[in-house]
């Protein structure tokens, strides 16, 4: 594909859009699927997986926290370039339909695949509640297009904006009364909003896994998960799963 924009926002967080490098549209893609990318100019063997963070015919977007070698490496990426990538991947969130009160939860990178989820949602009828939880202020340019589809709460854990402290506080979560919640974000975060709403509360709930992958494609078992009904593989199984089948 061939890079159409690279944004680098404040916070280290890089917003990238992919164009099909031929005439061909890109195929349809649900929220919550994710992508493999061959990161060429780190020079690693293995794709990366990231998640859809919107997706037109004409365009593929990503948010990537650059943390690695290939991550870092696509900060680097400028328009014209050409990336390799499969798309999509995986098994996306459920989508409710209206009426239906849906809070969506997203820790650091783990809000990429929300934006996307919350545009299909608006096309349903609904409006959700979305806290975004972050070690420092976010970029303006993230919060307004995360706030084009969602009622949006921004916690900090240094309090430089919004809510200080962690999303599992924020009232929206612990006062907010829903019908659905969709949760993507560092494992320990995810495991605590899994007890707290498995032991407080009646939501039909989902969580996106990101555990780490190589193949992609359901073929070398390393990003295998204990589940309810035994080991899944997060890559083709998931990575979205409903609460019910986490033993966390
Ligand atoms: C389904 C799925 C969706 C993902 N979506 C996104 C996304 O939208 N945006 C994004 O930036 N990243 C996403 N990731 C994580 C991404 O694929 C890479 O793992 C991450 O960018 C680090 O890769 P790297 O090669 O740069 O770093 P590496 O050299 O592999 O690792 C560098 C450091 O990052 C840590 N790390 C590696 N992988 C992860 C991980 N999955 N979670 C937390 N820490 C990790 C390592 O322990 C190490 O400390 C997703 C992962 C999965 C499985
Ligand atoms: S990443 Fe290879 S089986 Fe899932």
């Amino acid at each position: 594909m061939r890079v159409g924009f690279v944004r680098r926002l404040r916070g280290g967080n890089v917003h990238i859009g992919l164009h099909p490098a031929d005439a061909n549209a890109l195929p349809p893609m649900q929220p919550g699927q994710f992508v493999e990318v061959a990161v060429d100019k780190a020079k690693v063997l293995l794709n990366r997986p990231f998640s859809i963070f919107n997706s037109s015919p004409e365009c593929l977007e990503l948010l990537v926290k650059p943390l690695g070698r290939a991550s870092a490496a696509i900060a680097d990426y400028e328009e014209g370039d050409t990336l390799r990538v499969i798309a999509p991947l995986g098994r996306g969130f459920s989508l409710p339909e209206a009426p239906a009160r849906v809070l969506l939860v997203g820790g650091g990178v783990g809000v990429a695949p929300m934006y996307y989820l919350a545009r299909a949602l608006n096309e349903r009828g609904i409006r959700p509640v979305l806290v975004y939880g972050e070690r420092t202020a976010p970029d303006p340019a993230l919060k307004e297009l995360l706030s084009r589809h969602a009622e949006l709460h921004i916690c900090t854990d240094d309090g430089s904006e919004g809510f200080h402290g962690f999303v599992i506080d924020h009232p929206a979560v612990t006062q907010g009364e829903y019908d659905y919640a969709k949760i993507c974000g560092p494992e320990k975060m995810m495991k605590f909003m899994h007890n707290y709403i498995a032991t407080n509360k009646n939501w039909d709930t989902e969580f996106s896994l990101e555990n780490k992958m190589a193949c992609g494609l359901g073929a070398c078992l390393c990003c295998v998960e204990n589940t309810t009904t035994g080991n899944r593989c997060v890559c083709t199984d998931g990575p979205v799963f409903n609460l019910t089948e986490l033993p966390w």
